[in-house]
């Protein structure tokens, strides 16, 4: 079991990294000084493989809870769910110190993390991330969402769980792509900022690929401890934070364009490599690393080619992204394995260059 804690002042708190955590769950709990009234918010696919161990320990140590089952989906981050669940939260009659266990992926843990923030002005929370997305990224940082119309995370705020409870054997039974998807944002943290990390997944691809345990456990640390880093200098996403977009401004467009067809770690994969072919234009990066990060992404079982969508399309979506200041693109480029910056100097016309030539 591995610890880190975030720094934010009054709004610190613990990630907890581990096999087989689910069963000790009550105990974590209580070490976290929160009280033995719990609602856990999942959803069917979860509750069906981990709902028995959960409920197990929870029963055994005399903690009072429900479970509320949304159903799987993005489609399900909505206001409209969220109200469902408010009104399910007071036909419980919680009170404001009962803890929202958010159990599940990303989806899970925005839907009902913004519902812990707004219900009775705020419920402490407890992120319980099941997918690798979710434990080395959604779980961690504070941001909770719902989406509105088309547009994803539109309506959100900032709301810190009191504690992360990050179970690596839940992941056994995650599907490959899923686990692929969450791969993309691990190999984003060893681009931007950790050059040992990435040499660690070109060394260790497979045996992470095989999800054996202390492989999980390092990659997730190493990946949360970046991501934890970057959000104690920028809470709030003021400026530092924009490094964690790498691959996502192409990435973001790439699956709008699709009509979501293509996942987002796939897209963010094409970003990262949109972002690597368009350094290399400008003379900032250099081949052989760019090689190195397509080989990386490939090992993970991420893609390299661009898919046939309608590159018009990805170039509006671009230019409505909200990245975009006086005209000028922010956007995170590569300068070597383990180091990005963010250029305001990437124009529009120069992205549509590279993926109009991505083949060649
Ligand atoms: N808040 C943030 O900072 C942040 C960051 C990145 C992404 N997100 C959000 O995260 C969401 C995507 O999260 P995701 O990729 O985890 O998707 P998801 O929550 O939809 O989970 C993917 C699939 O895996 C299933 N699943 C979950 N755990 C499982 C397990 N242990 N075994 C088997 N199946 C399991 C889910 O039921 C779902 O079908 C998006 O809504 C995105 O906007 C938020
Ligand atoms: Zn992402």
């Amino acid at each position: 079991m591995r610890k880190l804690k975030l720094k934010l002042g009054s709004n610190s708190y613990e990630i907890i990294i581990g096999w087989d955590l689910l069963q000790q769950m009550a105990r974590l709990l209580d070490v976290a000084g929160l009280r033995h009234d719990v609602v856990i918010i999942t959803n069917p696919v979860v509750e069906q493989h981990y709902g028995n161990s959960l409920n197990q320990n929870l029963l055994q140590e005399g903690f009072k809870f429900s479970t509320l089952l949304v159903p799987d989906g993005e489609a399900q981050k909505t206001l409209k769910t969220a109200e469902q669940l408010y009104s399910r939260l007071a036909d419980l009659h919680v009170e404001r110190t009962t803890s929202i266990l958010a159990t599940g992926g990303g989806v899970i843990g925005d839907l009902a993390g913004f519902v812990a923030a707004t219900y009775m002005r705020g419920l402490p929370l407890v992120q319980v991330p099941t997918t690798l997305l979710a434990q080395v990224d959604s779980s961690v940082g504070g941001k909770v969402a719902v989406d509105s119309g088309t547009i994803k995370n539109k309506i959100g705020v900032f709301y810190q769980p009191r504690l992360v409870l990050t179970d690596t054997a839940t992941l056994q039974t995650l599907p490959a792509a899923e686990f692929s998807n969450g791969l993309a944002e691990v190999i984003k943290y060893a681009v931007i900022v950790d050059k040992l990390f990435f040499a660690y997944l070109e060394e260790n691809m497979q045996r992470l690929r095989a999800k054996e345990e202390s492989c999980l456990e390092e990659v997730i640390f190493r990946s949360v401890k970046i991501k934890a880093g970057i959000v104690e200098k920028d809470e709030k996403d003021t400026g530092l934070r924009n490094i964690l977009n790498f691959g996502h401004t192409v990435g973001h467009a790439i699956e709008s364009a699709s009509d979501f067809k293509i996942k987002h770690g796939e897209a963010v994969a094409l970003g990262m490599l949109a972002a690597g072919k368009i350094s290399l234009r400008m003379g900032l990066f250099n081949e052989g690393e760019f090689n190195r990060m397509k080989v990386l992404l490939q090992m993970a079982e991420l893609p390299a080619r661009l898919p046939e969508i309608p590159l018009a399309r990805v170039s509006e979506a671009i230019a409505h992204d909200k990245k975009i200041h006086n005209g000028r693109i922010r956007f995170v480029l590569p300068k070597s394995i383990g180091e990005a910056f963010v250029s305001d100097e990437v124009s529009l016309v120069l992205i549509e260059e590279v993926l109009s030539t991505w083949h060649e």
